[in-house]
């Protein structure tokens, strides 16, 4: 008798998963404008009290080859953070005059993305490095992006920007031992993960003012294209970076289609899916996506996980 009733608890449970999914109703964050900019508020509001003093633990390297990928890997990082903010802003002002609550939004958010950029620039003469002049590939990159025009694109390009960022610094995070690099990285998986779904917030936004068709078709483009051009570039940060997160090519090209493709397919309004063939090639199971995994919540746009990252004193990220 009791087993019919565990059993008929599983059959009801699963019942309500697949409804929910085929229905598409659980996965997106639909939070209002006004429920970020207080939860944005609340976070500056602690975010320069932070203690930071784990960051100046002193750092030894096994060899030299692992701290010149280590400075590499944070450069990167710098870089990242550096065009996040610039772009937060830009997009501020051009939404200002339409949405002020959307435009604080976007002050807020380069805001974080700028006191990261200010833990890297001190972080990175600690570990014996400094911040270097883009390189031929990253600098085409960043460039193209800073040139886009169209806000749908910028914002969709951040949105998978933010993700391969908190995929990786999750993973670099799980083979880190030096408890100063650890502690960067912790700060940065953490505020990257909040930032995952507070960006489909501003893609939808946007899509909400313009829906038109070469809107839509815009933004197809632009995630195919900064799809592949990221699968790529997680090749090339394996060949300066690899000696210091140890992390090989298969695991982080794997890691950021399951993510890039997870982040879509749990917010199905955006009508974003990944190439089919793609999710054969790294044997991604389509129909676990919209799934909540061990090790996924923190990559998750599920309204529970937003909460749950929004508020930094209660993310645990020693346990990440
Ligand atoms: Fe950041
Ligand atoms: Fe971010």
């Amino acid at each position: 008798m009791q087993t019919r009733t565990v059993q008929t608890e599983k059959d009801r449970e699963r019942a309500q998963r697949f409804a929910r999914n085929r229905g598409r109703v659980n996965p997106a964050v639909l939070r209002p404008t006004r429920w970020w900019l207080d939860t944005l508020r609340r976070r500056a509001a602690s975010m320069y009290h932070e203690p930071t003093d784990a960051l100046r633990q002193p750092v030894v390297f096994s060899s030299a080859e692992e701290q010149v990928a280590c400075v590499a890997f944070f450069n990167a990082a710098y870089r990242a953070e550096e065009s996040g903010m610039t772009q937060a802003h830009r997009l501020a002002d051009q939404v200002r005059a339409h949405d002020p609550d959307l435009a604080e939004c976007l002050v807020l958010y380069g805001n974080e993305e700028g006191w990261h950029r200010e833990l890297l620039t001190e972080f990175l003469p600690h570990i014996g490095g400094s911040v270097r002049p883009m390189g031929p590939v990253t600098g085409t990159f960043y460039r193209s992006y800073d040139r886009a025009e169209h806000m749908e694109s910028i914002m969709l390009t951040n949105l998978m920007f933010e993700t391969i960022g908190a995929t990786t610094y999750r993973i670099a995070l799980g083979r880190v031992q030096q408890p100063a690099i650890r502690a960067m990285l912790a700060i940065l998986t953490r505020d990257e993960s909040f930032h995952v779904p507070l960006n489909v917030h501003f893609v939808r936004e946007v899509l909400k003012r313009d829906g038109s068709l070469p809107t839509q078709l815009r933004l197809h483009a632009t995630y195919y294209s900064v799809f592949a051009a990221l699968i790529l570039s997680s090749w090339a940060s394996r060949r300066v970076a690899a000696a210091f997160d140890r992390i090989s090519f298969r695991e982080l090209s794997t890691a950021y289609v399951e993510n890039l493709s997870r982040i879509f397919a749990q917010s199905p309004d955006l009508s974003l899916r990944p190439p089919k063939a793609l999710l054969r090639l790294f044997s991604i199971d389509s129909a676990g996506l919209c799934d909540s995994k061990p090790g996924s919540d923190l990559l998750s746009t599920s309204a529970e996980a937003a909460e749950a990252a929004a508020d930094r004193s209660k993310v645990q990220v020693t346990s990440i």
